[in-house]
């Protein structure tokens, strides 16, 4: 399958797909860089937007790639047309569910298509998604497909570099910190601020730096969390946010608000301790991201993640420089692009191997970040 033009579809026309204000997400455009396939199908039940979408992709310079594209309302229409590959970037509260037409990508594995889909990787509480999740490793492992999920800070490479320096260093990691600081005031998407439909911040955000720990640092002891939220009828008043957009939250009660302020510790199974702050407090688009691990004799800061501008701080006990901050950069790296790409190459290889987020592992994630929510709203809303 090497050389040959892949058939692809997308589920969703939305903003992680074909991107949408000032923020970076967009795999279409990625893909259009990468070249090699050519568009099928985009499947959305509001097919009026995904017309739209078509119209500017074929009026685009890359026009090319979906001039045999067609709007589908319905996945089953796509699975029919036997595409080599689909993309899922639909709201997690439409899929990863043994419900009625929320199997998207169950229904996609089973007719041997390889997938890639976003996190999180479901809204179910556990006892149902694990239901899910043992119906996907097993057609997984029955079709032997692809299958990817859209953690794509493991691609980042200012991660890749501080993996292999804590290699080189050796030891175990001490400390973990990551702080996640969510720029709410001038986009929304809706179902952000519905945990029902999005999960809540921890599992629909905070879960990219929750997986990090993981990837990072090592498996997390869950009976070790310990989680405080500020919510927005906290008595102090503290928890009260007033930019929010588009009305997004007029029509959910105070006591149903996602929690404004996130922090969580924990110990990892065989590493030290870890904590995590989520917050909805910035102003502007720009969200916040930094994450220190420390072990003896090695300070690692990533800086800024998500921004092409992002550093990689070290302080290490190098040339005796011990005082000395040493900076590495990433300018041109993006790490969505690499997630991609690594999708298609071992899509053309059927070389699972190459994925560094599986179904399986991602799953791992989903159970820590709702040990994180579970256990926060246990301390708060009893
Ligand atoms: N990795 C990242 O950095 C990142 C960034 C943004 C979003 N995401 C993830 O991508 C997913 C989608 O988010 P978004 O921001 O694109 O949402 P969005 O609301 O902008 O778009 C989602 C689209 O899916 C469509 N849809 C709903 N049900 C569907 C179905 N059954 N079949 C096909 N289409 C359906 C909707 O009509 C909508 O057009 C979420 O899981 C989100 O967490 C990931």
């Amino acid at each position: 399958m090497s050389d040959i033009i892949l058939r692809i579809g997308f589920l969703g026309a939305g903003c992680i797909n074909f991107g949408r204000w000032n923020v970076s997400w967009d795999h279409a455009s990625r893909l259009e860089r990468l070249g090699g396939f050519k568009v099928i199908g985009i499947v959305d039940p509001d097919t009026v937007k995904a017309k739209q979408v078509l119209q500017t992709r074929l009026a685009s310079q890359n026009g090319s790639f979906y001039t045999e594209c067609r709007i589908m309302a319905d996945l089953a229409e796509l699975i029919a047309q036997r595409p080599d590959a689909v993309f899922i970037g639909v709201p997690p509260v439409a899929r990863g569910s043994l419900q009625y037409n929320k199997d998207l990508e169950l229904q996609c594995v089973r007719a041997g298509i390889h997938v890639f889909v976003e996190k999180p990787m479901s809204v179910l509480p556990l006892d149902d998604f694990r239901l899910y999740a043992a119906a996907m490793q097993k057609a997984v492992e029955e079709s032997n497909v692809v299958l990817s999920v859209g953690y794509m800070f493991r691609y980042h490479a200012a991660v890749r570099k501080m993996k292999e320096l804590m290699k080189e260093h050796g030891g175990k990691v001490m400390a973990f910190n990551a702080r996640y600081y969510y720029a709410y005031t001038e986009m929304t998407n809706k179902y952000w601020y519905n945990a029902d439909l999005s999960g809540g911040p921890v599992i629909e955000q905070a879960t990219h730096f929750f997986d990090l720990a993981r990837y990072i640092v090592g498996d997390v002891d869950l009976s070790s969390i310990h989680t405080l939220m500020l919510e927005e009828d906290d008595r102090s008043g503290a928890g009260h946010i007033g930019h929010v957009p588009l009305g997004a939250e007029e029509d959910i009660p105070p006591r149903k608000r996602i929690p404004r302020v996130t922090i969580s510790h924990w110990r990892f199974e065989n590493a030290g301790v870890g904590t995590m702050m989520h917050s909805i407090a910035l102003p502007g688009t720009r969200y916040e991201a930094n994450i220190d691990v420390q072990l003896d004799g090695l300070k690692l800061s990533l800086i800024e993640p998500y921004q092409e501008s992002c550093i990689l701080r070290m302080r290490s006990m190098e040339n005796g420089k011990r005082d000395v901050d040493k900076d590495f950069t990433f300018e041109g790296s993006d790490s969505y692009s690499t997630e991609l790409e690594t999708f298609l190459q071992a899509v053309r290889k059927n070389d699972q191997s190459l994925i560094k987020s599986s179904y399986a592992d991602a799953a791992k994630t989903y159970e820590l970040t709702w040990a994180v929510r579970l256990n926060g709203e246990r301390n708060f809303r009893t």
